[in-house]
């Protein structure tokens, strides 16, 4: 695999993450994330059902438990990942799965009642981020959850808003200020960093007026 920095374009983004899943090196989906389930209690005890949409979904491991209360759609830009989340989906009810960018999804207006991701943001262009946000607040009801895993600004040497490279792929880290930014008047509804404080775990609501 080449660790040559991949271009801004969803054509390398797509075929940089297929070769991933191709090859067996989508070394997120190997390790257990118990704050995500935790997440994810904690949004049921803020919605009960609804529709949701999982950007970034990759082998579906987080759609499949959404599945189990919201009718889901899982989107990600890699045909490969979709593949494998539609073998393991297993006739999964209440899932949907298609490609889509995340920067242009194909929703109408206030479809979704929770939008997840679960490390997609943190690895996309930065200036691809306000195109997500707007698109995340887009596609949202009012009064909608969103719910972010993204590295946090103490991950990385670098500090505040620096970009990184590992395995040719973006990583941003993340400080409060630019994710208010990016999301300006969501409410916070939790705030959390793993126990490394790399992390960020966080449940917004868009506004509901
Ligand atoms: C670190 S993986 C996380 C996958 C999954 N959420 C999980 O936790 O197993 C990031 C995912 O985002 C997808 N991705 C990256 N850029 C994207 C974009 N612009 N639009 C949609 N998906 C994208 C990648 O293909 C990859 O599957």
């Amino acid at each position: 695999m080449s660790l040559r920095l991949i271009e801004r374009s969803p054509t390398e983004v797509a075929g940089y993450y297929d070769t991933r899943y191709t090859e067996g090196s989508d070394h997120w989906t190997l390790g257990h994330d118990p704050m995500t389930r935790e997440d994810i209690a904690l949004i049921r005890e803020h919605l009960r059902t609804g529709n949701a949409l999982d950007v970034g979904c990759g082998k579906g491991r987080y759609a499949r438990l959404l599945a189990r209360s919201y009718r889901t759609v899982g989107i990600d830009i890699s045909e490969v990942a979709l593949r494998k989340a539609r073998e393991r989906a297993n006739g999964t009810p209440n899932m949907f799965l298609l490609r889509a960018d995340a920067t242009q999804l194909p929703f109408s207006n206030e479809t979704f009642d929770l939008v997840f991701d679960r490390g997609c943001l943190h690895h996309m262009h930065p200036e691809d981020h306000a195109a997500y946000a707007g698109e995340v607040q887009r596609i949202l009801k009012r009064g909608g959850l969103y719910r972010l895993f993204a590295f946090t600004e103490n991950y990385a040497p670098q500090g505040h808003f620096s970009t990184n490279t590992v395995h040719g792929h973006y990583n941003y880290f993340f400080s409060s200020h630019y994710i208010e930014r990016l999301f300006g008047g969501f409410e916070v509804i939790s705030s959390r960093k793993n126990s490394v404080h790399t992390v960020w775990h966080l449940l917004m609501r868009r506004p509901a007026i």
